[in-house]
């Protein structure tokens, strides 16, 4: 048997869960975690192995829970601390895991600490957070007839700019002036969200406290977010990048001070325990990743893949096209790049990107094949695969007819920013850049069955729910032998038998074919052979000789009843083979 440095964390498969569109067991029009209890056996069944939680904490909301006023206790809105204690037992019981949400960049505006930081200068919190004086017009060679105080929601007779250029995530400036003490806090997100100060050693020590406090509950690790913004460099200087993800990312994403940040919080934290974290990061390269890993961190999210259908200006807000060679040389890439130095998070979907199936497949004629070849995908290339509420069905993005339908507040400022500038203009303009692109197409309710509201509630969903689900739902996946759910059952439990499936080296066939993605998976006793047709038209392949010959056919996503690699394979549209060698014959 070879010898492979495992981890727990490695052989899972993560199943994501945004509760407030999960179950609603009360009627209120809200998932909450009573609904989840009451599902704990369909995802038993399903085959995942840890839970990751979206923010359930206390929180007025603004940002769906990434707003957190009280790090200890659970919002009502999902339900009570003995709710969730029986979650994680319930998930235990079944030997399943749960990581929680772990949201420290910045706190809700309602959070005690902020409070009181805000209440004045003179405060012992005022530290907790970053608060600067504004600019000059002058100082910041800005003239009168340029400046508009209405783009910085300023009170009559206030004439000053922010103390940097730094925009917001959501839009707009990353700055908000406060009446009350006349200086400007940072928010890299919407401006009920203050960021933290982290030079601060207090809030780092109540951050590690409160961390500690969840892992004697019980937890099993954390799901950091956005947690390469942590450290702000010297001086807050202006960005320097015109083609940063927004103005200043190149000052503030993985700043000065991050690996020390985060190997600290490990040493006095996290190695005490037998924890997953995953760090979600805004930009980062392999190299950086690295860091991460050697400070501790057991992997991270990065978006390269998702940011291939960006559009040339305007960046997530614009829409672009993706190839299969920019998809498969960046995801290659991340895999060669961290082999045996690193561990990959996999991932198409979570709350914040449009559906995979409707990005990356083709979800009108061939959304059941494309929906199974990107799950084979996420379960074949090496490294943690995290699976999305609706992912196991198919579920794809809303067709939204007006903005009323939507509620994230990402959306909504990003387009009210982009019709402001003149950047979009048109309703149809906005429209159909929200159904491609909006986090809410993620966010409507979980397709269970075919009654009112797909079952997801008895009240009046706080999102509409997506009309496919009188076709898409989990009860007829269940009666159907050819669901995309009981696709991934199978990938699952194949993944379970398998160490190839975990441990297995990547190793890439096809470099530039321009539909066919081709890739073996070897470990020194076995060889996964896996072919995807990424593109609707059928398409020939010739695989690699030595594969040729005889070969378990593990799973596809067609009928292909044959036990051996021919020397030449006719893919049908979406078609996805993964064969089982019985030893390797790739190097
Ligand atoms: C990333 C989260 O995934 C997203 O939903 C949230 O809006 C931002 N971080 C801010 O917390």
């Amino acid at each position: 048997m070879p010898q492979f440095d495992r981890a727990w964390w490695k052989e899972a498969v993560v199943y994501q869960i945004y509760p407030r569109s999960f179950n609603d067991s009360n009627g209120d029009g809200v998932g909450d975690i009573p609904g989840i209890v009451e599902k704990l056996d369909y995802l038993d069944e399903l085959g995942v192995d840890v839970v990751w939680l979206n923010p359930v904490y206390e929180s007025p909301g603004v940002d769906n829970g990434y707003d957190i006023a009280d790090y200890r206790s659970i919002n009502e809105r999902y339900g009570t601390m003995a709710d969730w204690e029986e979650l994680l037992a319930g998930l235990h019981e079944r030997d399943m895991r749960l990581i929680m949400d772990l949201v420290v960049n910045h706190t809700s505006d309602e959070h005690e600490w902020f409070q009181r930081s805000r209440s004045s200068p003179d405060s012992e919190y005022r530290d907790y957070y970053i608060w600067r004086e504004g600019r000059s017009l002058g100082e910041a060679g800005v003239s009168a007839a340029e400046f508009d105080p209405a783009d910085y929601h300023l009170p009559e007779g206030v004439y000053e700019l922010p103390p940097n250029d730094w925009e917001s995530f959501f839009g707009g400036s990353a700055w908000t002036y406060d009446e009350e003490t006349g200086e400007w806090y940072l928010h890299l997100f919407d401006e009920k969200q203050p960021d933290l100060n982290w030079q601060n050693e207090k809030v780092r020590e109540a951050i590690y406290e409160m961390m500690e406090w969840w892992l004697q509950k019980g937890i099993d690790g954390f799901r950091m977010d956005v947690i390469n913004l942590i450290s702000k460099p010297e001086g807050l200087p202006n960005g320097e990048d015109s083609d940063a993800i927004v103005r200043g990312a190149d000052q503030f994403v993985n700043g000065p001070n991050v690996h020390e940040y985060i190997s600290e919080m490990h040493d006095r934290v996290i190695s005490d325990y037998d924890a997953m974290t995953v760090g979600e990061m805004a930009e980062v390269s392999v190299e950086e990743a690295k860091k991460f890993g050697e400070d501790g961190m057991s992997m991270v999210f990065n978006f390269d893949h998702l940011r291939l259908d960006f559009g040339p200006e305007g960046g997530r807000w614009s829409k672009g096209e993706w190839t299969l060679d920019e998809l498969r040389d960046t995801l290659t890439e991340w895999q060669k790049g961290l082999e045996g130095d690193g561990w990959n998070s996999l991932h198409f979907n979570n709350h914040d990107e449009p559906r995979m199936v409707s990005r990356f497949g083709n979800d009108e004629e061939y959304r059941r094949e494309s929906a199974k070849l990107l799950a084979t995908l996420l379960l074949t290339l090496k490294g943690t695969p995290f699976m999305y509420q609706g992912e196991e069905i198919g579920m794809q993005n809303y067709p939204f007819e007006s903005l009323t339908e939507v509620r994230d507040v990402d959306t909504l400022n990003n387009v009210r920013v982009a019709r402001q500038s003149g950047r979009l203009e048109s309703e149809e303009e906005v429209l159909d850049l929200v159904q491609y692109r909006s986090r809410d197409n993620a966010r409507t309710p979980m397709q269970w069955h075919d009654d009112e509201h797909a079952g997801f509630t008895e009240g009046d969903p706080w999102m509409p729910v997506n009309p496919n689900y009188t076709e898409v739902n989990v009860a007829a996946a269940r009666r159907d032998e050819r669901s995309v759910r009981r696709y991934y059952r199978h990938l699952l439990s194949a993944r379970d038998e398998h160490d190839v499936f975990v441990y297995g080296d990547y190793v890439l066939h096809t470099t530039d074919h321009d539909r066919v993605w081709a890739y073996s998976r070897v470990t020194p006793d076995a060889e996964l052979f896996v072919v995807l047709n990424v593109s609707s038209a059928t398409t020939t392949y010739a695989p690699p000789a030595n594969v040729v010959g005889e070969a378990e056919f593990l799973v596809g996503n067609y009928n292909t009843p044959l036990g051996r690699i021919n020397d030449t394979l006719d893919l049908r549209p979406w078609e996805a083979r993964v064969y089982l060698l019985d030893e390797p014959v790739t190097a």
